[in-house]
């Protein structure tokens, strides 16, 4: 994702299962993070009967839709002379090679070779991984053997209106885990912005974080004897409460972080708002007038560029529907990966962070050691508590 000479963060020395920054296939945090389900794509990347290369963890993959509208995965390139399936035909659920017709279906057995002696196709197999669609994101696994039983959350389940959408942040994706616990930033990076208008950084709260068997809750303690409730749900997701522009209450707000590369991620963030009637039809046409009018403006990415550059300071950006997210941008893409930087100086108002950076370590060592880890449940009723 990186442009050449955009930025050069010299490598630090680190031991491999502290280099939780780096998830290509052969690496300690890699092979860990593909032994959960996780999301890949939102359903709408891809039009049934489509194709499309798709890149998580540093890995390639041809993400399609088969004509029932059902979502695929399997092996990027072609086994054959190893052109990019993408560029085929999807026939049913199976995608056929624009090269020479190899035909593979959605578990990757090669079901048709029409200038081959009818043998050998059985002797041929792309990867295919498992998927299932859920909250309007699909979701795969990656890994070997059996996958986990699948995550849900229900709470994202119940009445009103689900929203979900994503976004590319030009930095490691555990910049963005380690965000997600991190209140205090609320109060400096999002001083302008709906956050204020709901009061969630009237002060600067006391964080107390522990480990759960799905993650890491974390409260956020204020002096009116307020507290809010925040989750990371392991391995790649927060769960938090967040303020909506043009609402007075807070809202459920997951997001999964997913590396893209070493450099860059996706965040898939699933949004409930319980509002039914008039008041939805009225805040939905807010939020499509919002989108009209995103689409005049100049990109988030040129926006945060153009700051990370020093042609525009953050707080000379106009006010605009993705303020929030181009706060957060500005703060993490200026920030090197966990193995690209000198030992960071952690502080009080650090320990979820800490937290999930022991957890990351203690199991990534044990699963490269082929040790037991830890199996994450979920319970159903996880749901993140407001502090106002
Ligand atoms: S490269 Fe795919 S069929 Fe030949
Ligand atoms: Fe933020």
């Amino acid at each position: 994702m990186h442009l050449e000479g955009e930025r050069a963060f010299a490598a630090v020395d680190v031991p491999e299962e502290l280099a939780y920054d780096r998830t290509g296939p052969n690496t300690p945090a890699g092979r860990y993070l593909r032994q959960f389900w996780i999301p890949v794509a939102q359903i709408t990347d891809v039009k049934p009967a489509r194709a499309k290369t798709i890149t998580i963890m540093s890995e390639n993959f041809t993400l399609y839709r088969g004509e029932s509208g059902e979502p695929h995965l399997i092996a990027h390139l072609c086994p054959h002379r190893h052109v990019a399936l993408a560029v085929g035909r999807v026939e049913g659920e199976s995608v056929r090679c624009f090269y020479h017709g190899w035909k593979f279906d959605q578990h990757g057995a090669c079901v048709d070779q029409p200038a081959e002696d009818e043998a050998f196709k059985d002797k041929v197999r792309a990867a295919a991984f498992p998927t299932r669609e859920y909250l309007g994101l699909v979701f795969a696994f990656l890994g070997q053997g059996e996958p986990p039983p699948f995550p849900q959350f229900k709470r994202l389940e119940r009445p009103g209106e689900v929203v979900t959408w994503s976004y590319v942040r030009r930095t490691n994706y555990f910049n963005s885990m380690e965000n997600g616990a991190d209140h205090v930033h609320a109060n400096f990076v999002h001083e302008r912005s709906a956050f204020s208008t709901v009061g969630v950084n009237r002060e600067i709260p006391e964080i107390e974080p522990w480990e759960t068997d799905f993650g890491i809750a974390f409260n956020t303690k204020y002096k009116d004897g307020k507290n809010g409730r925040h989750y990371v749900v392991m391995p790649l997701a927060a769960f938090i409460m967040i303020a909506e522009e043009g609402l007075d209450h807070l809202v459920d707000h997951l997001a999964f972080r997913i590396p893209i590369d070493d450099q860059s991620h996706r965040a898939f963030i699933v949004n409930l708002f319980e509002i039914f009637g008039e008041e939805r039809d009225r805040f939905m046409e807010k939020k499509r007038q919002q989108r009209l009018a995103l689409q005049t403006l100049p990109p988030i990415d040129d926006v945060v560029q153009a700051v990370i550059r020093g042609e525009l300071h953050i707080d000379e950006v106009p006010d605009r529907p993705d303020l929030v997210g181009i706060q957060d941008s500005v703060v993490m893409e200026t920030q090197p990966g966990i193995t690209e930087r000198e030992p960071d100086q952690l502080g009080r108002s650090d320990r979820a962070a800490i937290l999930l950076r022991r957890i990351y370590a203690r199991e990534i060592d044990a699963f490269a050691q082929g040790k037991p880890v830890k199996r994450w449940t979920y319970p159903e009723d996880l749901s993140p508590v407001p502090a106002v």
